[in-house]
């Protein structure tokens, strides 16, 4: 309990995806028409806080865009407590106190509060904030649904939608010609979109961070797919997957090893193992940014609007330091103390690798 909330900022920071519009008109609709407050957009995540660059919002900024893609307000990757020590910053802004800068736009442009929509990133920006003394209150985004205390984030079932109908498309060339079909999906250090999507679209196997995998499993369960009659077979493969043998390196070695190879990305090299492995022609679809476009699913839409109305309900109580989140499928609040600094990966035991397992699904590793 504290500050009474008359005006806040709202900024939207790290990679954009579907839904975040829907949560910004979630946030301001319930916080200007139920409780009378001023909402004031702030461009471009973090860096607009650092710069000032902000303005107030009306109805005509958040009416129409529950449906739209991408973020009004703009994002960006800036993370004000990260130190210019690796020469990752400019000339103008080494030696800046970032946070001291937005503490000063947020006394300038008289805000009482700040609405974060974000990912991992974001809201550990958000409790280091809090700690500054900043009332804050975060959201969770991110189609990786890797955000630790919520079971989901909004952006995570559209970009489900998107990679399982993009999989869905595949089988009718895999088909046609005998190959093997690898889709490369995003997600980061985390399974979750490739084990969804391929549990969704059938993929024949999964590959997943959480689960480095063996070329000779893989190899295996596609030789027995063809035993069997199967002419083709769907490979999905999580952007952040690993071999078991890269899995036992130290991180730094893993990373020069993966450098001094000529694969552009993970599902190169696994369409590469393949063809070695068992002479199957392999071909490969990286689906990259298109998971993160369009439209929101109206699943998402809904998670949106009711994380952003339940933000607005935070805001008017005066509770902070709080991301709002789903647990249990009922929407309440984590501190953002237990958010920070974490990752929530596929704990190896999850149910849905089980349902994977046992319609067939190779998941790279022996069962
Ligand atoms: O966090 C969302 C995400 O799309 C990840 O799946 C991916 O690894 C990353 O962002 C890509 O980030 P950027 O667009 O900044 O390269």
């Amino acid at each position: 309990m504290g500050t009474r909330v008359r005006r806040f900022g709202i900024l939207t920071s790290g990679g954009d995806c579907p839904g975040l519009n829907a949560a910004i008109r979630g946030v301001a609709k319930a916080a200007s028409g139920r409780y009378g407050m001023e909402v004031v957009g702030i461009s471009r995540g973090y860096r607009g806080l650092i710069e000032g660059e902000a303005r107030t919002l009306g109805q005509d900024d958040f009416s129409g865009i529950l449906t739209l893609g991408g973020t009004i307000l703009g994002a960006s990757r800036e993370k004000p407590f990260k130190s210019c020590d690796e020469g990752s910053c400019s000339d103008a802004e080494a030696g800046m106190d970032k946070p001291e800068r937005i503490l000063e736009n947020m006394d300038r442009l008289k805000l009482d509060a700040l609405v974060v929509l974000g990912g991992n990133g974001t809201n550990t920006t958000a409790h280091l904030l809090s700690q500054r003394g900043v009332p804050v209150i975060g959201l969770p985004k991110t189609i990786d649904n890797d955000i630790w205390g919520t079971e989901l984030s909004f952006g995570f079932h559209s970009a489900m939608d998107i990679a399982a109908e993009s999989i869905d498309r595949l089988h009718s060339t895999a088909l046609s010609h005998d190959r093997a079909m690898v889709i490369e999906l995003m997600g980061h250090k985390a399974g979750w979109l490739a084990l969804h999507a391929g549990v969704a679209a059938g993929g024949d196997v999964i590959l997943i961070p959480e689960l480095p995998y063996q070329v000779s499993e893989v190899a295996a369960s596609l030789e027995k797919r063809r035993a069997e009659g199967k002419r083709f077979s769907i490979v999905v493969v999580a952007e952040g997957a690993l071999s078991a043998e890269e899995a036992a390196l130290p991180k730094k070695e893993r990373k020069r090893r993966r450098e001094a190879e000529p694969y552009p990305s993970i599902g190169y090299r696994v369409a590469a193992e393949i063809e070695q492995a068992i002479g199957m022609e392999a071909r490969v679809t990286v689906l990259g940014y298109l998971q993160r476009g369009g439209t929101p699913s109206p699943y998402d839409r809904v998670l949106a609007t009711a994380f952003g109305t339940a933000a607005a309900e935070l805001l008017d109580a005066g509770r902070f330091g709080l991301m709002v989140a789903m647990n249990d499928g009922r929407i309440g609040t984590v501190p953002l103390s237990v958010v920070a600094g974490k990752t929530r990966t596929v704990p190896v035991e999850h149910p849905l690798l089980g349902t994977a397992r046992l319609v067939g699904t190779c998941l790279g590793v022996p069962d």
